[in-house]
């Protein structure tokens, strides 16, 4: 018999529950399935549930869960509505979105994302739909096309230092892994700041990943296939992701009803998690 895994705690879990309002008969998706914290808890509270997640591996640890009354999809939430329909569900009740990593993909998938792996190859790819990877764009991008990447994903306001430094530091030899670009930062800083690492490989990974372009997408979708009083509940960690989450709400006439609840993530990485919870009005 398989032994059952521990899944961690997800983050702002009671206040998730209460967002998404669960009622037994209603029809709910979990957009960013994770470990399946949050919706093996959702499951437990509803007839049926659809998750979604765009990382293989991460996909197999919420199959493990064995959750007889999940639908699972392997695939991005920009395609939300799509995916939503192929597995028949409409008019949904709820929809939740907790955005970035996990704190497994962070420390199990070896793909450069953090500061603190060294060694790490630099490619922050989350699927195999052919992005770039991490190193790619390194090496390939234009000063002024790394300048916009760090100032629009990270607001790093030395970012045009640091293009210039990626952009001098690969003449002497390619971006391979992280240690490469952390020596560029040091350069331009003098010595080492968690800060600015976790900000500029967030705005990498962001950009590997498209992660603005599928929030948007995925935010206007959800905001479709909801019912009229259906919720909408985000998790960001990221100024620029919850500027994002506000627009969408804003621009679809949804009423906040938890404009926002900010709790420093301590079992993660360095980040203070915003909630927000918005209803569907027309
Ligand atoms: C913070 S974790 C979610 C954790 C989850 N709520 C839990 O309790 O275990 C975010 C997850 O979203 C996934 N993800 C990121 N971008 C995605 C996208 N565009 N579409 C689907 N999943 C995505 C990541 O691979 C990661 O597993």
């Amino acid at each position: 018999m398989r032994s059952k895994r521990i899944v961690h705690t997800p983050v702002l879990l009671h206040e998730v529950l209460e967002g998404l309002d669960l009622k037994t008969e209603g029809s709910y998706i979990d957009a960013t399935g994770g470990e399946g914290g949050h919706l093996k808890e959702i499951a437990k509270k509803v007839k049926q549930a659809l998750g979604i997640e765009r990382n293989k591996e991460q996909l197999a640890r919420i199959q493990e869960l064995e959750l007889t009354n999940v639908v699972l999809e392997k695939g991005n939430f920009a395609e939300i509505e799509k995916i939503a329909k192929k597995h028949g569900f409409e008019n949904i009740d709820g929809i939740l979105f907790d955005l970035g990593l996990s704190f497994w993909e962070l420390v199990h998938l070896k793909k450069g994302f953090s500061y603190k792996k060294d060694e790490e190859n630099l490619d922050m790819t989350l699927d195999e739909t052919g992005q770039e990877k991490a190193s790619d764009i390194l090496n390939k991008y234009s000063k002024e096309e790394l300048y916009e990447m760090f100032s629009r994903n990270a607001e790093e306001p030395k970012s045009e230092k640091i293009a210039e430094e990626v952009v001098r530091q690969r003449r002497e030899g390619k971006f391979v892994n992280v240690s490469d670009l952390k020596r560029a930062i040091d350069s331009v800083f003098g010595a080492e700041d968690r800060r600015v690492y976790s900000r500029i490989f967030q705005a990498l990974r962001m950009q590997v990943n498209n992660e603005k372009e599928n929030l948007e997408k995925g935010l206007e979708g959800a905001v479709k296939i909801l019912k009229i009083g259906g919720r909408l509940v985000v998790i960001s960690f990221h100024s620029v992701e919850d500027r994002i989450v506000k627009k969408i709400m804003k621009k679809n006439n949804m009423e906040l009803i938890t404009k926002r609840i900010s709790r420093y993530d301590d079992m993660s990485f360095e980040r203070s998690a915003t909630l927000r919870v918005a209803v569907k009005k027309i």
